[in-house]
């Protein structure tokens, strides 16, 4: 391979179905799903470090020795979170003998429309995405667990207070089911053992590919977009206090039975599933159902169809499963007529 190839990558984004918040206590559950709108890289060795993103509308260059320890420079506000990730991918090159060399990388696809974020997992996605970029430049073909581990591990390391079930989703480009790891425990190790002891650990989480049963349904998956961009971190530290036994129980519960309700096609106990934790999610606390994600929900009423928030609410997306062609076209014409746009639709 010529060493000036350029090597081009893809990662999607993702929503939640169901089990938001609840995930966030270590040992629940959720189910999350990949949404097909994709974010690109392009990737070739080089002199120097040159990184752009669309997100931004300039680049940075960055010395060869910018992220040894010694030299290690501030980065870039903007150009943190990659950077990060290519610090740590830089560890992980080293711990397989591999020689450091600079590159130029440019990201593309920014999961935004008119300067408002969708709301799908860009910044799990762009994580990924430098990830899967310095793989493919070195040939280096990982598992996807590992590529969830090292992705988890940048956040980790960056203090994001995630369940990572966004890069989980992402990681494995499929609907999954997902069980949540012990955060504050990897924290821990990560502050004290080095990257391939914390590789090497047990981080206890499940991660399973979901399909929906096609013999026995007949689903179409559907996103609306609230055009209204909230951010997660801080609902999540509005919300986490509402968090009691109670909930979890009940979210727990019910992400098992649609597990099986989605295994089994069974649409009577999805829709049940849906409905159910959009309600626990309502009453938890007042800031994940805004004005326009109850619209999103409300306009259901009389369908085959059933929908509910996405993710840490507050705005951005809400999910809907419609069973009924028909009621499709009813659902999208509701949603039209309050502002919400169908960003996307997928056969299941
Ligand atoms: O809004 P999103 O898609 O980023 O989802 C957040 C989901 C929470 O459970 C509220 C937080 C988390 O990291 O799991
Ligand atoms: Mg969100």
């Amino acid at each position: 391979m010529s060493k000036n190839k350029i090597i081009t990558n893809e990662t999607c984004g993702k929503l939640y179905i169901a089990g938001e918040y609840s995930i966030l206590t270590t040992g629940q559950s959720a189910v999350i799903k990949n949404i097909n709108i994709f974010m690109n890289s392009k990737i070739s060795f080089a002199n120097k470090y040159t990184i752009f993103s669309d997100m931004f509308d300039y680049s940075i260059t960055l010395e060869k020795t910018a992220f040894d320890k010694k030299t290690l420079q501030n980065f870039d506000k903007n150009y943190s979170l990659i950077c990060e990730t290519v610090s740590v991918m830089n560890e992980y090159l080293k711990l397989n003998s591999l020689e450091i060399k600079p590159f130029n990388l440019e990201i593309t696809g920014k999961m935004e429309k008119d300067g408002k974020k969708f709301g799908i997992g860009s910044s799990g996605s762009v994580v990924i995405l430098t990830i899967k970029s310095i793989l493919s430049l070195y040939n280096l073909k990982i598992s996807k667990d590992m590529i969830f581990k090292l992705s988890s591990y940048v956040l980790l390391k960056r203090g994001d207070n995630g369940s990572m079930g966004d890069i989980a989703c992402i990681s494995y480009e499929s609907l999954i089911f997902y069980k949540s790891f012990d955060r504050k425990k990897i924290s821990e190790l990560i502050k004290k053992e080095t990257l391939d002891k914390v590789l090497k650990a047990d981080w206890n989480y499940e991660i399973s590919k979901l399909n929906f049963n096609k013999n026995n349904l007949n689903c179409e998956f559907l996103v609306g977009w609230t055009k209204k961009p909230a951010i997660s971190g801080d609902l999540v530290n509005i919300v986490k206090s509402s968090i009691n036994e109670n909930f979890l129980k009940n979210v727990e519960n019910i992400v098992k039975k649609l597990r099986e309700a989605i295994k089994n096609g069974d649409k009577v106990t999805i829709r049940k599933c849906i409905s159910e934790n959009g309600i626990l999610l309502e009453n938890l606390n007042k800031n994940i159902y805004n004005k326009k994600l109850k619209d999103l929900v409300n306009s259901t009423q009389n369908l085959d169809i059933c929908a509910k928030s996405s993710g840490a609410g507050g705005g951005d997306c809400g999910i809907a499963l419609s069973f009924n062609e028909n009621d499709t076209k009813t659902i999208i014409d509701r949603w039209e007529k309050c502002g919400i746009e169908l960003l996307y639709a997928e056969k299941l």
